[in-house]
């Protein structure tokens, strides 16, 4: 591969989320040698690069993201050689592997850990985590009022040497998931070693979990709504320990990046995660976030494009993840066609997305529309599910095992004769399998080979512009530079097209308009020409007109 080629600029990154996506050995969990015989699919599917959730030896308590050993391979996933193989054949392949590092918290069965339960309070081995006395008589009250991003107090008492309610320890999340301490240069010097470890094996990226808490207040006062800087998030602390990692991938031969899990009220403070010498990305989850709306479909792609433009960065795209509701179920409108309106607007989605600057990510099983599961509550397997009492419903619903075949018991997911795959797959996931959608042209697979083979002939060595034309309501146009336009249509009425050549289109048209629900990508004879009229009702082609950045006082939003 070129050294330095910043490859990740514009790549489409395909989250693999291991558990779930290919089970070699039968025991119901995906796992390293499965991924390795899907990386021909990942191939041709178009996408450049596979971001690979957490693999390392742990209890699982949050499924890998309670990691006990940072230099090895769970034993259920594989083994390093496997770790090693996959690497080769996916470079083999012209795919990079980016790998998750986890460094908020370790697992509570981290040596680390266990070495700090085993000493008393002030130790050397305490002070890798966060322990505090408690507040109240006799410290039975968590040291402040933070709570866990899964449910309840942040805080777990520990018992001392005689069996006696003891110290108090951190975690943000899982009470498995103790917090490391970053103002302990043990705990840098710790990961920087662990960085190398991945490195010199020869890793692409790395995406940082959690990336915007590693850094407390060493006061650790109550969290208090309106604060001016909270307590453990994007504190201003945390920018150098990205820095310190950037001179050492920056040591490496070759091109490697580091994504940083980060989120934050403003773009700007996003943004400042991307600046010069820090990460090269930042996933950018507005747009997840966003209802369906072209409106605010068209701010979040301003207000992002702003934002990393300012710090020089290139900007990312997230539609989906482990961690969310999937798309089709979360765009579907249950008073009309439910999930089938869910569907076209994902399929209209991933072409806006694949049609801007920057890096797209994608989650495992967007490319076969599979909506959101609602497993049942017995099977439930998400600590934020057992963590908030049966509250909050958890992750499980995007997680469920990806169908390969039709046939159950598992649809291909495991060998025949395997135990049951660790969630339970529903019975429409045949219907929605590689092999049947590889049957059919006009399947969301098929849709998604298409849309990520044009984006790399079409959009590859396009500059990062992007020009917002004027668009009737609901409606969204944005045109990048030789006159490549995507027009998007949220609206409830069908809107009449850019006049150019149609490319590509989410949905089949019944006449000439671009039906809701849809977006399709055009070519137009010339780069949009300035306009400063108003579109006319129903109608979203742009009219005319260069660059907005020429042209300063046009309508057009050049961001
Ligand atoms: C973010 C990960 O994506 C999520 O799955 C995990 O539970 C938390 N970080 C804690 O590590």
């Amino acid at each position: 591969m070129p050294e330095r080629d910043e490859w990740w600029r514009n790549a489409a990154c395909y989250e693999v989320y291991l558990r779930s996506f290919a089970d070699s050995d039968g025991d119901g969990l995906g796992d390293l040698p499965g991924l390795r015989s899907r990386l021909p699919y990942l191939h041709d599917l178009g996408i450049d690069a596979i971001w690979i959730t957490p693999f390392y030896p742990s209890p699982q308590v949050d499924h890998g993201y309670d990691v006990a050993d940072y230099r090895d391979v769970d034993r259920r996933f594989g083994t390093l050689a496997d770790f090693d193989g996959l690497l080769e054949e996916a470079h083999e392949l012209g795919l990079r592997v980016i790998i998750d590092l986890v460094p908020n918290h370790t697992s509570a069965q981290h040596a680390h850990f266990r070495a700090a339960l085993a000493t008393g309070s002030g130790s050397a081995e305490r002070q890798r985590y966060h322990f505090r006395p408690g507040a109240g008589r006799a410290g039975i009250r968590p040291p402040n009022n933070w709570r866990s991003a899964f449910g309840g107090p942040a805080w777990t008492r520990v018992t001392g040497a005689e069996g006696q309610p003891a110290e108090w320890y951190l975690h943000l999340h899982h009470p498995g998931q103790p917090d490391l301490n970053w103002a302990n240069p043990a705990v840098g010097a710790e990961f920087e070693s662990i960085l190398r470890f991945w490195l010199d094996r020869g890793v692409d990226g790395l995406r940082i979990d959690v990336a915007m808490s590693l850094a407390k207040d060493p006061g650790f006062p109550d969290l208090r709504r309106g604060d001016d800087q909270h307590p453990y998030h994007n504190r201003p602390e945390v920018h150098s320990i990205y820095r310190r990692w950037r001179t050492v991938l920056d040591s490496y031969p070759g091109d490697r990046m580091m994504i940083a899990e980060a989120v934050a009220p403003e773009a700007s403070e996003l943004a400042r995660y991307v600046s010069a010498g820090e990460c090269h990305q930042v996933f950018n989850f507005a747009w997840l976030e966003t209802r369906w709306s072209a409106a605010e479909f068209g701010r979040v792609i301003k207000g992002t494009l702003e934002s990393v433009r300012a710090v020089d960065a290139s900007p990312t795209w997230v539609l989906a993840s482990h961690d969310a509701v999937r798309t089709v179920s979360r765009y579907s409108a249950p008073s009309r066609a439910g999930e089938a309106v869910g569907l076209e607007r994902a399929r209209a989605a991933l072409l806006v997305m694949l049609s801007l600057p920057g890096s797209a990510y994608v989650f495992q099983g967007e490319e076969l529309g599979l909506p959101q599961v609602d497993v049942p509550p017995a099977a439930r397997r998400d600590p934020r599910w057992f963590q908030s009492g049966g509250s909050m419903p958890g992750r499980d619903g995007s997680r469920v095992p990806i169908p390969w075949t039709t046939g159950a018991p598992s649809y291909g997911f495991s060998p025949a004769g395997s135990s049951p795959p660790w969630l339970p797959q529903p019975a429409s996931w045949g219907e929605l399998s590689v092999a049947t959608q590889e049957r059919n042209p006009a399947s969301t697979l098929a849709f998604y080979r298409k849309a990520l083979q044009l984006r790399r002939t079409r959009l590859a060595g396009l500059d990062d512009g992007v020009v917002i034309l004027p668009s009737a309501p609901g409606t969204l146009v944005l045109a990048r530079d030789t006159g490549f336009v995507c027009a998007l249509n949220c609206g409830s009425r069908p809107a009449r097209p850019p006049a150019g050549e149609l490319i590509l289109s989410s949905t089949d048209w019944p006449d000439s308009l671009l039906p809701p629900n849809s977006a399709a990508w055009f070519q137009l004879s010339a780069p949009p020409r300035p306009n400063r009229g108003r579109p006319a009702e129903g109608h979203v082609e742009p009219k005319g007109g260069s660059k907005a950045g020429a042209h300063p006082e046009s309508q057009t939003g050049r961001c």
